[in-house]
């Protein structure tokens, strides 16, 4: 049987709202012989029996990202896409799609901003229009958007099922507006509608930032909404905010990101008054470019502790980011506080000080009634609640924990003989959950949960493996180009609202490690198109430091942040050399704009960006490796980062290769690296001859280890090694976050490595399955989706008896290396088994 799997347009299926003029096509197949390839495709697009765009017969075997290459859509509308392929067998498969066009431009936001003076007060607006329909509705639509967090609301039912819109951008800039599809919300005609937006500070008005200051973009909240009604009959109905809504205050009474939401059902809405119409710019509105932050998963307490200090606390047995709902019948005017917290400390107490200035306390007033709490624009960072104020009788059903973040397709699988590795992985992936966002963070639960660019730098490639996040880093990245400036580089947060500040290696580096992995695993170059001159800039803000030789050795820089081997005088910075660091970043840099400028047929610069490279290389060697060949910042890190970005002479490497291993060893094989040097540290060892000392260290269950965060109860990744000290007791820094994705980068090797997963060609369109086996593991079963279809690797090496079970996903070509082989066994698409005794150990 052949068929097409999964049919869609710009990575997502069948799409509203789309502001894109030339959309993509991206199909997977799935057949049940082997070697299958697409020998033809063709894509028809249609508007209703207007054939807009006919690819003709293409003979091609690519079935990703193909361009529409059509007459100009248009906007408001939906276009059905039709699909043909043949493969070499002579089979033949279809399949159906459709997309729809958003506004297009902004001035087909028929709408006004609109805002309220609360005269300096701060209540959660909710704008309002009431109306009624003329007949039978064949298609509603809803474009909104809000300076601020927003939900909709038709009649009191939640429009969509989206937490956060219009999602955090750098709104001067850009602002995201949302389209809702609420044809099914509309049916009966004889009814009244209400239609609310509730806008609450978010980011835009919010307290956030390290400062924990309000008014970061503004100091009103706003919203825009532009209704547009077709009905069957063929008449169309269209309204949007103006100074006709009315505005109230309802029973969310505050919120706040950092400091909760306080909810109160005894209350009745009060009129707010008459809306106002706000001249902000319109034209910063765009479509949605990622997808919503949604809640994905929920659990429920599985145990309820009363603390040493008599705290009611609730255990969810997960970290992770999002908040409580719950289900209570209390009497009237009862107020419940419900606090969050990561950890537990030593004795057994509620644990809170990591948070620092964010206080996230929700609170919840109850109405006598049966009250369902939920809150709607406030999230949290926790594994442990503690609650206060109940009077009745309760139970621990009544309180349900749910993970809220992006919804990305999920596209990595990783489990193994050793159910602690397991349980590493499972924590790299909530790591990445709680921290992706809308943007990535660094973490979410103190007053920080900013887009740090060096900690979304070092997980990029991990993040890939475990969720898609293409649209989630096409996003952010456009961000971080409008958010770069000449002057002072790539801010270290974006979106940026800690104001300007010269930019740092190894953060700064996002601007082009991130584009270039979309642009691997994905194979999409319009990603490099798009953040080609973000690129360009970020390698000429370093040049323009570079005075006499081409290193970046002045300014203030992060380093191998929160390092064990730490900088004289610093407990953050790590001992390796930041100037050496920043000029061996600036080398890796340049070598990947080189690169996308080849691939996007820049000659010039290729060649320019070329010479540079040279350049910086010749002038790191004769800075930083002696004559002999020692390095001069002869640390973890420093010997990581020059092998793995390929720094050193050929001859000089032995030497580096050896002070690695040699550190390593007085450490007792543990690592020492911080956020730069830890991504790089066991792909540098395998990659060099010392796959099975990487083996070790990976496994290593003590302090310092990835196993020993493990062992000590945690259930994601934690901002440091010592987050909590062997004895129990935590780092004291006032940084300690429990939730920090850094270190989950080690999942790269996991993938690439233990399973053997790893990229010949962008987008897996050729690959290698490599198994590396270590001593410990027996067996490995990991897949991934890459944008072709499944790609798995299943090992087991027992008793001198090693298998492989492989698929390969239609359109692709795999080189299988099996243990101790010299050369690869070539295979196309299906699923294959290998199995034979070797003599030889691992
Ligand atoms: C953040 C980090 C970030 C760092 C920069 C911290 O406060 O939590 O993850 O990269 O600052 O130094």
């Amino acid at each position: 049987m052949f068929r097409i799997t999964e049919f869609k347009v710009e990575y997502r299926k069948v799409p509203i709202g789309l502001d894109i003029d030339k959309p993509r096509f991206s199909w997977t197949m799935t057949s049940s012989k082997q070697e299958v390839k697409q020998q033809e495709y063709r894509i028809r697009v249609r508007d209703q029996a207007r054939l807009v765009w006919d690819s003709g017969i293409c003979q091609s075997d690519v079935s990703h990202l193909i361009e529409y290459d059509g007459s100009c859509l248009e906007p408001l509308k939906s276009y059905q896409v039709s699909l043909e392929v043949s493969n070499n067998y002579g089979e033949k498969a279809s399949s159906l799609s459709s997309f729809e066009t958003g506004l297009m431009d902004y001035r087909n936001m028929k709408a006004d901003w609109i805002t309220v003076n609360s005269k300096g007060r701060d209540e959660i607006p909710i704008f309002r229009k009431t109306f009624k329909l003329k007949s039978e509705v064949a298609k509603a639509r809803i474009y909104a958007s809000a300076l601020g967090v927003y939900e909709l609301s038709l009649n009191d039912n939640k429009v969509g099922d989206s937490y956060f819109a219009p999602g955090w951008t750098c709104y001067h800039h850009r602002i995201q507006y949302q389209t809702y599809d609420v044809t099914e919300m509309l049916k009966e005609t004889s009814k009244d509608y209400k239609l609310d937006i509730t806008v609450a500070n978010g980011w835009y008005k919010g307290i956030f930032g390290l400062e924990s200051s309000p008014n970061n973009y503004g100091d009103r909240v706003a919203s825009i909404a532009y209704v547009r009604v077709e009905y069957a009959d063929g008449g169309i109905d269209e309204f949007g905010t103006d100074s006709s809504w009315s505005c109230f205050t309802g029973q969310t009474v505050t919120s706040e990101m950092y400091l909760g939401e306080h909810i109160d059902k005894t209350i009745s809405e009060t009129e707010l008054g008459k809306v106002e119409t706000y001249s902000y710019p319109k034209t910063v509105l765009i479509a949605q470019e990622n997808e919503q932050v949604k809640i994905t998963k929920r659990f429920k307490a599985i145990e309820k502790i009363v603390t040493p200090k008599g705290e009611t606390v609730l255990d969810f047995g997960q970290n992770l980011t999002g908040f409580i709902s719950c289900v209570l019948k209390q009497p009237k005017g009862t107020r419940i506080t419900i606090k969050h917290a990561e950890v537990l400390d030593k004795e057994g107490n509620f644990y809170t000080e990591n948070l620092r200035a964010a206080k996230p306390e929700d609170v919840f007033i109850c109405s006598g009634e049966e009250d369902v709490f939920t809150p709607k624009f406030t999230f949290h960072g926790f594994r442990y609640i503690a609650i206060e104020g109940l009077i009745d009788a309760w139970g621990m059903k009544d309180f349900t924990a749910c993970a809220l973040h992006t919804d990305m397709e999920e596209t990595g699988t990783f489990t193994c003989s050793n159910t602690k590795v397991n349980r590493l992985q499972q924590n790299i992936e909530w790591g990445q959950r709680s921290n992706f966002l809308d943007i990535p963070t660094d973490c979410p639960q103190r007053d920080e949960r900013l887009g740090w660019t060096g900690d979304a730098q070092v997980f990029a490639r991990t993040a890939a493996f475990n969720f898609n996040t293409a649209l989630f880093f096409t996003k952010w990245l456009k961000d971080l180009a409008v958010e770069q400036t000449r002057k002072s580089g790539v801010p270290y947060v974006v979106p940026n609202i800690l104001g300007e500040a010269d930019a740092a290696t190894g953060w700064g580096d996002a601007a082009t490690i991130i584009p270039w992995t979309m642009y691997l695993v994905y194979g999409d170059k319009r990603i490099l198109e798009h953040q080609y001159e973000s690129m360009k800039n970020w390698v000429e803000y370093i040049h323009s430091k570079a005075q006499g030789p081409e290193l970046w050795q002045q300014g203030f820089h992060f380093g191998d942040w929160v390092a064990l081997d730490k900088e004289e005088g610093s407990d953050r910075v790590g001992a390796t050399d930041v100037y050496f660091i920043a000029s061996a970043f600036y080398a890796y840099s340049t070598s990947l704009l080189m690169e996308t400028a080849k691939v996007l047929n820049k000659e010039e610069d290729a060649t320019k960006y070329r010479q540079l490279y040279q350049r910086i290389i010749a002038d790191f060697r004769d800075e930083y490796i002696t004559k002999k060949g020692r390095l001069v910042s002869e640390t973890q890190t420093g010997c990581i980062l020059t092998l793995n970005f390929d720094l050193a002479e050929e001859k000089d490497r032995p030497r580096i290769l050896k002070a690695l291993v040699e550190n390593l060893n007085r450490h007792d094989n543990h690592l020492v690296t911080g956020f730069l040097g830890t991504p790089y540290l066991c792909q540098t060892l395998t990659e060099n001859g010392y796959h099975q000392l990487a083996g070790e260290v990976f496994l290593k269950e003590d302090y310092p280890s990835w196993l020993y965060t493990v062992n000590m109860g945690a259930t994601t990744m934690w901002e440091r090694w010592n987050s909590i000290n062997p004895d129990r007791n935590f780092d004291e820094s006032g940084m300690n976050s429990f939730n920090h994705y850094a270190y989950g980068a080690i999942g790269d090797w996991m993938y690439q490595k233990l399973a053997g997963i790893r990229l010949i060609e962008p987008a897996y369109k050729r690959f290698m399955i490599k198994p590396e086996p270590i001593h410990g593991i027996t067996w490995v079963d990991a897949s991934f989706t890459s944008v072709y279809g499944i790609i798995r690797s299943k090992w087991r090496f027992e008793k001198n008896i090693f298998s492989l079970d492989i698929e390969v996903p239609v359109n692709t070509e795999a080189e299988i290396w099996l243990i101790h082989s010299e050369k690869p066994v070539l295979v196309g698409s299906g699923s294959y088994h290998f199995e034979f005794v070797t003599g030889q150990s691992i």
